[in-house]
């Protein structure tokens, strides 16, 4: 895939505690650039935790998180956001009362590397608003350029959402279960759309998901996570070969998972 292997993000010995509780335990991993590098576990393995860590929406308790070999453990999310780390917010970064074409072109704005310089030039505007109309068309959002925000189904807001990501363009997407609320029909769209965007080549993308079979066809590498801790690191083929993977968690977690993998469904 890539011949160089570049480390674009990484943990080392991440450890937060939320009073006597560790949620994330001493994990060190390494994010390769150009991959899609998915973490997986259950609910309550410390995914989020450890995405807010990786985001900077949260402090460690003890350990760092570098990007492109600088210490970025006390950088806010803002800052992150402009060294070229995007992250998904979940839909609370959507303004309601604007459109579409507003919320992505606002995003292009805020992010935009050459903000000053675009500005004075006449190319400004409809710069951003070009950029839009290209990311919109990206995540599946075509023609939906005037509806407001608000009126978007909760498929297309995650789809929205993305398009707020795409906007700045970040080298590195972090992606927080991007596929939550959706109904099992919106999945394969968007995980369709997760996939044009690294075809592209020039992005890396984190996925947290708590169910592997969303993962399995998209991920370069997967990461599981077991009670705050790295339980197994590998492809999806070594991850479903994996036996302490298989025994400890996915034959106890996702029994009911894997029967309806197995038997396809019934
Ligand atoms: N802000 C918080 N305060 C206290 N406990 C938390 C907080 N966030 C998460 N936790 C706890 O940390 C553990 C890991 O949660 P989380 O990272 O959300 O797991 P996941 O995303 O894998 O479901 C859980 O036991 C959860 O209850
Ligand atoms: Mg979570």
């Amino acid at each position: 895939m890539t011949a160089e292997r570049e480390i674009l993000l990484e943990a080392k010995n991440l450890r937060k505690e939320f009073g006597g509780l560790v949620a994330v335990d001493d994990v060190s991993m390494q994010i390769y650039a150009y991959t899609l590098h998915s973490i997986i576990g259950p609910n309550g393995a410390g995914k989020t935790t450890l995405f807010n860590l990786l985001s900077g929406m949260m402090p460690p308790t003890r350990g760092q998180v570098l990007f492109k070999g600088k210490d970025i453990t006390h950088l806010a999310p803002q800052r992150r956001a402009h060294l070229g780390i995007g992250r998904s917010f979940q839909i609370t970064n959507i303004f309601p009362n604007l459109t579409v074409l507003e919320n992505v072109r606002l995003a292009a704005q805020a992010l935009g590397k050459d903000n000053f310089r675009m500005l004075k030039s006449a190319a400004g505007f409809p710069g951003y608003e070009q950029k839009a109309h290209k990311v919109l068309s990206r995540v599946g959002l075509e023609g939906k350029d005037d509806y407001f925000a608000q009126a978007l189904s909760h498929g297309d807001k995650r789809k929205l959402e993305l398009g707020i990501m795409l906007a700045g363009d970040p080298q590195l997407l972090l992606l927080d279960e991007p596929t939550a609320g959706m109904s099992s029909e919106q999945v394969p769209e968007l995980l369709n759309i997760i996939r044009s965007i690294m075809t592209d080549g020039d992005k890396t993308i984190v996925l947290v998901e708590h169910r592997m079979d969303m993962v399995m066809s998209i991920s370069d590498r997967i990461t599981v996570m077991h009670q705050g801790q790295l339980l197994a690191e590998g492809t999806p083929h070594e991850i479903a070969r994996n036996q302490t993977v298989q025994s400890a968690y996915l034959g106890a977690l996702y029994g009911d998972l894997a029967g309806e993998m197995g038997a396809g469904g019934g």
